[in-house]
């Protein structure tokens, strides 16, 4: 890909990661649209232009980007109106990675059923169900218990642990009521007891060999990311066969840019073959999903890596090089949570937080709370794991989210 700076990107959906997008990309002298459905969202405070647009309307979204006419639209949320991506790519607008993509990553049963049955790869037993009596038959014979999920749905909205037939009729109605969107149908699969779930990074140049960042360990509740380290601990094996799936994956789904591919490692069910684990047992990879775009959990990256997600993903959209992805050593995330609704917000213990050695504190500028909404993040390196970690829950803890 040939082309001269700068350029206009446009950034669809301006959260947190979006940010990260956004300041990487001025640092290349590039120009920055950040739209978002609500005014001041993160990346709008470092954007050159910020346009409040409801980015589920198809009519909107095309206005929007015809207006700006950018020389790529950068995807940061799930929620949008994926048809009228695929028909401004048929225009020739640049969608990252693919306008195919954005729709097939954002319905469950659509990157389930291309993973699972075009490519063969291993996920937990699955099956759909369109109403609380389908999921009732569905369930059963996946053995309790098992996960409920919306197919159209993140951040863990309208999914459930079902721990027998007689929880089946609420997580249908859960399912229903955090579902985006018209569909009623849902994924129901298997609960799968993992050692660890992780995120593996992995970069798709338009010219050039997939790249894959360290593995990312994280831990999840209610649907969100809490916590994250790298690299996290995984055998040669495991991670060897956790990138190969990253690749089909993303070979199948294209275009350019930085994808996180989530997995889970399950302890193998008697007689595994042994595949270098600490103590010597195996591990089963099992691919669970996978976002186009930068991952949450990859904040970490920026504070353990050479380049962080952002930069990678800046560099992978405009066909510039990646000559060395390294770790810069042990490092660590851990996520800042309001516990309250609040219309204006003020941050405290920041300065105790950065008393911590290696450490940073990123707060980031959302004008309003709500309880366990994410509005900071603190990340750390250590000399170990351990360190690293015992940091940022330090620094998280000391900062507290009060009414501004
Ligand atoms: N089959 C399963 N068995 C055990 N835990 C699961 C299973 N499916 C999901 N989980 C847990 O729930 C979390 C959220 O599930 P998942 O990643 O499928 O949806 P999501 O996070 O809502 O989607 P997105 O990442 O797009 O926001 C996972 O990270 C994992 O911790
Ligand atoms: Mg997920």
């Amino acid at each position: 890909m040939q082309h001269s700076f700068p350029r206009t990107l446009m950034l669809l959906g301006s959260g947190e990661l979006g940010k990260e997008v956004a300041l990487a990309a001025q640092r290349l002298g590039c120009r920055v649209v950040a739209v978002d459905r609500y005014a001041g969202a993160p990346a709008m405070q470092v954007a050159d232009h910020a346009e409040v647009v409801p980015m589920t309307d198809a009519e909107a979204l095309k206005a929007v980007v015809r207006t700006h006419r950018p020389d790529l639209v950068i995807p940061e949320i799930e929620a949008l109106a994926v048809d009228a991506l695929a028909e401004l790519e048929q225009e020739g607008i640049t969608v990252i990675p693919t306008a195919r993509a954005t729709a097939v990553t954002m319905n469950r049963d659509r990157i389930r059923d291309l993973a699972a049955s075009d490519l063969g790869l291993r996920t937990a037993r699955f099956a759909y169900a369109e109403s609380a009596e389908e999921l009732a038959a569905a369930a059963a014979p996946l053995g309790w218990p098992v996960v409920v999920k919306p197919v159209m749905s993140s951040s863990g909205k309208g999914q459930s642990v079902v721990r027998g037939p007689e929880q089946v009729e609420a997580a249908w109605s859960a399912a229903q009521a955090g579902a985006r969107g018209s569909g009623t149908r849902v994924i129901v699969e298997e609960f799968l007891h993992f050692e660890l779930e992780i995120t593996l990074l992995s970069v798709r140049q338009w010219n050039g060999p997939t790249l894959f960042c360290p593995p990312i360990g994280h831990i999840q509740e209610r649907g969100d990311y809490q916590c994250s380290w790298q690299p996290a601990a995984l055998g040669a094996a495991e991670l060897a066969e956790a990138q190969a799936m990253a690749q089909a994956v993303t070979d199948n789904l294209g275009g350019a840019g930085l994808f996180g591919v989530e997995f889970f490692l399950c302890r193998r069910g008697g007689n595994g073959s042994s595949s270098g684990t600490a103590d010597g047992s195996s591990l089963e990879v099992v691919f669970s999903e996978l976002s186009p775009r930068p991952h949450d959990t990859g904040l970490v990256t920026l504070a353990g890596q050479n380049l962080s997600e952002f930069e990678l993903h800046l560099r992978a959209v405009l066909g510039l090089p990646i000559p060395a992805i390294h770790s810069l050593g042990p490092a660590a995330s851990r996520v800042i949570l309001a516990d309250a609704a609040l219309d204006a917000v003020r941050f405290e213990g920041v300065a105790e937080a950065l008393s911590e050695p290696d450490t940073q504190v990123l707060l980031f500028g959302k004008p309003d709370a709500r309880p366990h909404r994410r509005m900071g993040v603190a990340l750390a390196r250590g000399l170990d794991l351990d360190t690293a970690r015992g940091r940022a829950d330090r620094a998280a803890a000391q900062v507290r989210v009060v009414a501004g």
